[in-house]
């Protein structure tokens, strides 16, 4: 039976069966060494010249192959041990090898962090350069915090639920992604921005504590920390909570996380930091001030909360919310954020100065997270309706969400933390690009699928739809 290599340490004496790529050989005369690799790492195999069959074998060995072998694990000699190496005290003696497929040479070189590389060809070949040892650390790594998250989020009641990625626009402010009906010709369905409006349901359902790792889509340019596309949210939802029981829970996830799954960070103060909009702007110029004592240390993870933001932002002509008229106001984060129940007064005098209770998670100079408490008093929901501008037909679109609320809301508020933005801030890396197992390119493709692909005119004609000669 299989063994993997970082097993082989404890299997000093015994016959083994081992299987795995050739990461890389030397030829020693009448000694081949090949280090095996595996998903656990790399255990050193050993040919010997006396053993004509299986020698022979090893000298055709290529970077890449795919081979098993049989052997007995041994002590290396004295002075012949790698401690980097978790399996540099062993090695096995090889008796028996197969090679179960071969592999042309590989299109770039994957034994180093790869940054140096042309990215639209990592990227062609993702599949390749997630092999190197850096990237599927960060797989892994995200693969932990997950399952952590999982696992933390269900000890404390919360219920993870899946929602429609079949849906209609919802309120994020970026470009919806759009699929053609087949079943209703001439309309559309929308990739969610966030399962914003169904989690809300979710409370007025009565599951009071909400999760799902949730695939978000959003058309918007790509930058070094935003996905173009498609990302993954951590998206929770609660009802009869405080904005202090929200920004509490997140902290307490988030700190048992960082000691749980990256043991070797430490975070620069606790409790985190709670700034008002106003301050940060003062005092950092920013929304989400880099809070690192010494921001040359790998290793240190700066925490805040930014809150008491205006609930509105004031716009120009040329930034309207969703085609919202003439409407001065767009909402900061969204409509569904509640106003600071001290300034509900205020809504009718001076919109300007009323606050929301919205919340940013920040990590090191990022904003990681974005949430709010939610109103739930549809008289409220209209004010603000009315304040962004939104005429009959786009409350009509919305009227689902009011029409719920008629039905007994508990009070409710949430946060959806970026999943890959954490993971990127955390491990350090330039681009949200080094923690995605298959993100698209900066040109929206994705280039190991190449897709998006054109269509033949049969399915056009089943969606009803027909193409319009391409414009420049
Ligand atoms: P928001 O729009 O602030 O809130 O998004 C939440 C978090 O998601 C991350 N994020 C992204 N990560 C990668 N690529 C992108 N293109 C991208 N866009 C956003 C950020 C951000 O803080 N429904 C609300 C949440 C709520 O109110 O509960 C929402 O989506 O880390």
């Amino acid at each position: 039976m299989r063994i993997l290599s970082n097993e082989t340490p404890e299997k000093v004496g015994k016959e083994v069966e081992l299987s795995g790529w050739v990461d890389a050989r030397r030829d020693h005369g009448k000694l081949i060494f090949v280090d095996l690799r595996d998903r656990t790492g790399t255990i050193q195999l050993v040919f010997n010249a006396k053993d004509e069959v299986t020698y022979k074998v090893a000298e055709a060995l290529r970077p890449e192959w795919v081979i098993k072998v049989e052997g007995k694990v041994g002590e290396r000699p004295a002075g012949m041990r790698n401690d980097d190496l978790p399996t540099g005290t062993v090695e096995i003696g090889v008796a028996k090898i197969e090679v179960l497929s071969q592999a042309e040479t590989l299109p770039f070189d994957i034994s180093g962090d790869g940054y140096e590389i042309n990215e639209e060809i990592r990227m062609k070949y993702r599949y390749l350069d997630l092999r190197r040892r850096r990237m599927r650390r960060n797989i892994l790594l995200r693969h932990k915090t997950s399952q952590f998250v999982r696992n933390y989020l269900t000890a404390e009641g919360f219920v993870e639920i899946e929602t429609p990625i079949l849906t209609k626009s919802t309120p994020e402010g970026a470009r919806d992604f759009i699929v053609p009906s087949r079943l209703q010709q001439g309309k559309f369905y929308a990739l969610p921005q966030s399962p914003q409006q169904y989690k809300q349901l979710l409370m007025v359902a009565g599951f009071e504590k909400y999760f799902q790792i949730a695939r978000t889509f959003r058309d918007e340019d790509p930058r070094a920390d935003r996905a173009y596309g498609e990302f993954t949210q951590l998206d929770m939802e609660m009802s009869f909570v405080t904005q202090e029981d929200i920004l509490s829970i997140t902290e307490n996830l988030f700190t048992k996380l960082v000691k749980e799954i990256f043991p070797e960070k430490h975070i620069t103060k606790a409790p985190w930091p709670r700034i008002p909009h106003k301050e940060a702007i003062e005092k950092y110029g920013t929304d989400k001030p880099d809070l690192r004592v010494d921001k040359g240390d790998p290793n240190e993870l700066a925490f805040s909360w930014t809150i008491d933001f205006p609930l509105f932002t004031e716009q120009s002509e040329k930034d309207f919310f969703h085609g919202s008229g003439s409407a001065k106001f767009a909402p900061s984060h969204h409509m569904f954020t509640a106003p600071h129940p001290d300034d509900i007064p205020l809504l009718d005098s001076d919109p300007t100065r009323v606050r929301g209770l919205q919340h940013d998670l920040v990590l090191n100079g990022f904003e990681v997270g974005g949430g709010s408490v939610r109103i739930h008093q549809p008289k409220i929901q209209e004010k603000v309706f009315e304040l962004i501008g939104f005429n009959k037909i786009q409350k009509d679109q919305f009227a689902h969400m009011l029409e719920a609320f008629t039905y007994g809301v508990p009070p409710h508020g949430g946060i959806a933390p970026g999943l890959d933005r954490f993971i990127m801030v955390v491990l350090g890396e330039p681009s949200i690009r080094e923690v995605i197992a298959f993100p698209a390119t900066s040109g929206g493709s994705v280039a190991v699928m190449d897709a998006p692909s054109e269509v033949d005119n049969k399915q056009l004609d089943e969606l009803g739809l027909a193409l319009k000669k391409k414009t420049k």
